[in-house]
């Protein structure tokens, strides 16, 4: 069967029919996948059976695996993957249960984000889970021009505990937890608009869950400015949903959309998904360079 595509939504995304992720792709199909990637910037397959093994193979068609920047989020057997899952994990409640509660892109607070996400269904509650999806090229485009103008001249502080509530990732962490994480990850300053390396088209760059402040702006104009830019960045009709079923799997582009996981479900029934990220190309800098230290060592 060949390939062939249907939209999901208005704003982006798409599900991708007649291609087995866990089976092989030759080189003709993979460039028709990065085409309506860039097409869609989400990509939807599903009943796809596989191993973590599989997974990253088929991540790495697209480019090279990055470790997670926090080591204790990485699988133990399978380093390139991370688990998000509100199941216990060696007795415990899992550190990565409260991923993903605010927008964001992955990665956006370090100085190379990676590229791109791909997040794999094990198991899903009943009844919600979603994974929502925001088109940042839309975002962009639908500003004014004389709005772009300006945010094509803006710089944000992108921190992992930017929105100050740590809930980029992590809930209930720790004091000296955080502290190893703020250390290995300080604040870096980002252009507020991203030019898509593969589309050649604008996006905002920016979410409330990393973004701090507008670089050079006082508190009141920062505020004010992200306030308008975050409401730009959501409304529905830039917006896909995504309602899991097991097996599915979800690529999307962090380069030109942000993505929310609400907590739309029952916590007493099991989320449990696999992710497998891209490296990203360098975008920004440290707002002040740190001595001698190798962020994702
Ligand atoms: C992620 C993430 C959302 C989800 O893995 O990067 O944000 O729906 N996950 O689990
Ligand atoms: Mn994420």
């Amino acid at each position: 069967m060949s390939m062939s595509i249907r939209r999901l939504a208005y704003g982006l995304g798409a599900e991708v029919l007649g291609v087995d992720p866990a089976g092989e792709i030759g080189a003709a199909t993979l460039g028709q996948l990065v085409k309506a990637w860039e097409d869609h910037q989400v990509l939807v397959f599903r009943g796809v059976e596989w191993s973590l093994g599989q997974q990253v193979a088929f991540s790495r068609r697209f480019g090279e695996l990055e470790l997670h920047p926090l080591k204790y989020l990485r699988n133990p057997d399978c380093p390139e993957v991370f688990e998000v899952t509100n199941r216990l994990v060696n007795g415990k409640p899992s550190e990565t249960g409260e991923v993903g509660r605010m927008w964001h892109s992955d990665g956006a607070y370090t100085v190379k984000p990676p590229t791109a996400s791909f997040l794999h269904c094990r198991q899903i509650p009943e009844s919600g889970g979603t994974t929502w999806f925001c088109n940042m090229y839309l975002a962009y485009e639908r500003l004014s021009a004389t709005m772009q103008g300006i945010v094509d001249q803006l710089e944000v502080v992108n921190d992992l505990f930017g929105s100050g509530k740590t809930t980029a990732f992590i809930s209930g962490r720790d004091a000296n937890k955080a502290g190893e994480e703020s250390a290995v990850n300080p604040p870096v300053v980002q252009p507020m608009v991203r030019v898509h390396p593969g589309t050649g088209r604008k996006a905002l760059f920016l979410n409330p869950a990393a973004t701090r402040r507008v670089l050079g702006m006082n508190e009141d104009e920062s505020d004010a400015l992200l306030k308008l830019l975050f409401q730009q960045c959501t409304k529905p009709e830039i917006v896909y949903c995504h309602y899991w079923r097991p097996n599915d799997l979800v690529m999307w582009d962090n380069r030109c959309t942000n993505h929310l996981a609400p907590k739309d479900y029952d916590g007493s029934q099991i989320r449990q998904m696999f992710r497998t990220t891209l490296v990203g190309e360098p975008h920004g800098r440290y707002l002040a360079e740190p001595a001698g230290m190798a962020v994702g060592a």
